[in-house]
């Protein structure tokens, strides 16, 4: 990686690493000691700094606030037994992260800036990277309108930040996931492709009720019929039915998962067969019943690989059989795992060395 860009770098006086205890880390709530900022104003991105990691000014007025012009990503660096850190897939990261500016109407952030700030804060925050296994720094890059204006249009000036935090399991057992058929996570035309707020903001209230029923998470359906399977909670999904993987094909309403492929990528390498095509609530109930339906999971970039036990449709629970220990789901999450860490090798150069 050049190290050409410079980035005015501003070494905590205070860090809180050693108040970090791998064995008791909750997902999302420890953050590393600094965090990378950039502002774009004038039509140009302005001198990218580091800075301890903390609290920020806003206008009362941002537009990001009021009219969720903000977008996000979510990557993972990781430490292998040579102590070296990597990054999975990061130009994929930044592609998507592009994709979904574009969406928002908002600047594209350019290679240079975004790998720079993503290698020099990692090295920076190099003691966070945790080698324990399932442990990973999940990285949080994000961009947001910074204009105080209440106008809707889109800002003339927008803040591109990256912070870390170190992470293990984000679910712990397999999941209860059940149908939707009222709410919509997105609709075709809209912006489920792009990893922007509102979408995860709109989610919140219909999976807090299937929570109340019991269920950790939803499959959203599709907005004009609510017949066809979409995402599950904030992650692609895939099933196995009859040895092939299925998963529903990309389109505007489904965000295009870097797990999600890489999934993909491996069960081709494997010899699966690999549909990606609309898969239905019925078709899943039909295999369910008649025993082909071998396994669901979800995939993403901060549970990786969460496997679904139960699938709830119109008040009734179907309980998938329990995953033998080849499942494609556990085979697979071992496979990512391995090219992670570095016990296997990078055939596809999916690895950035940091
Ligand atoms: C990720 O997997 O990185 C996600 O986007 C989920 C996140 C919203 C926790």
């Amino acid at each position: 990686m050049l190290d050409t860009l410079t980035i005015r770098t501003q070494r905590t006086t205070a860090s809180r690493r050693q108040e970090l205890d791998p064995e008791h880390i909750e997902f999302g709530k420890i953050f590393s000691d600094h965090m990378f900022s950039v502002d774009f104003h004038d039509g140009e991105w302005q001198d990218p700094q580091i800075v301890p990691y903390g609290d920020m000014a806003v206008s009362p007025a941002n537009s990001a606030l009021h009219y969720g012009q903000a977008i996000f990503e979510g990557m993972k660096a990781y430490k292998n037994a040579e102590g070296e850190i990597t990054l999975f897939r990061p130009y994929d990261n930044l592609h998507r992260l592009n994709v979904s500016a574009e969406r928002m109407c908002m600047p594209a952030i350019p290679e240079e800036l975004f790998m720079q700030g993503l290698t020099q804060l990692i090295r920076l925050d190099a003691d966070w990277v945790l080698d324990k296994p399932g442990s990973a720094l999940y990285i949080r890059p994000f961009m947001f309108a910074t204009d105080g204006f209440i106008g809707v249009r889109p800002s003339e000036s927008y803040r591109f930040m990256i912070f870390t935090c170190p992470v293990g399991l984000y679910y712990n057992k397999p999941l209860r996931v059940r149908f939707e058929e009222k709410f919509v996570r997105s609709a075709e035309g809209g912006a489920g492709y792009a990893k922007a707020a509102g979408n995860y903001g709109a989610s919140m209230w219909p999976t807090k009720l299937a929570q109340n029923e019991g269920y950790h998470q939803l499959f959203w359906t599709d907005a004009s019929e609510h017949a066809y399977v979409e995402e599950s909670g904030t992650m692609n999904v895939m099933f196995v039915i009859d040895g092939r993987l299925i998963t529903p094909a990309l389109s505007t309403s489904i965000l295009d998962g870097i797990t999600r492929k890489s999934v993909l990528t491996i069960a081709r390498d494997w010899g699966m067969p690999v549909e990606e095509r609309k898969i239905s609530i019925h078709e899943i109930l039909q295999a369910h019943q008649n025993g082909t339906l071998q396994e669901a999971f979800g995939v993403g970039t901060a549970a990786t690989i969460a496997p679904i036990a139960t699938i709830g449709f119109r008040g009734q629970d179907h309980d998938l059989p329990t995953a033998p220990a080849n499942a494609f789901s556990k085979r697979v999450s071992a496979a990512l795992d391995a090219i992670r860490t570095g016990q296997a090798p990078d055939t596809h150069n999916w690895m950035v060395s940091v």
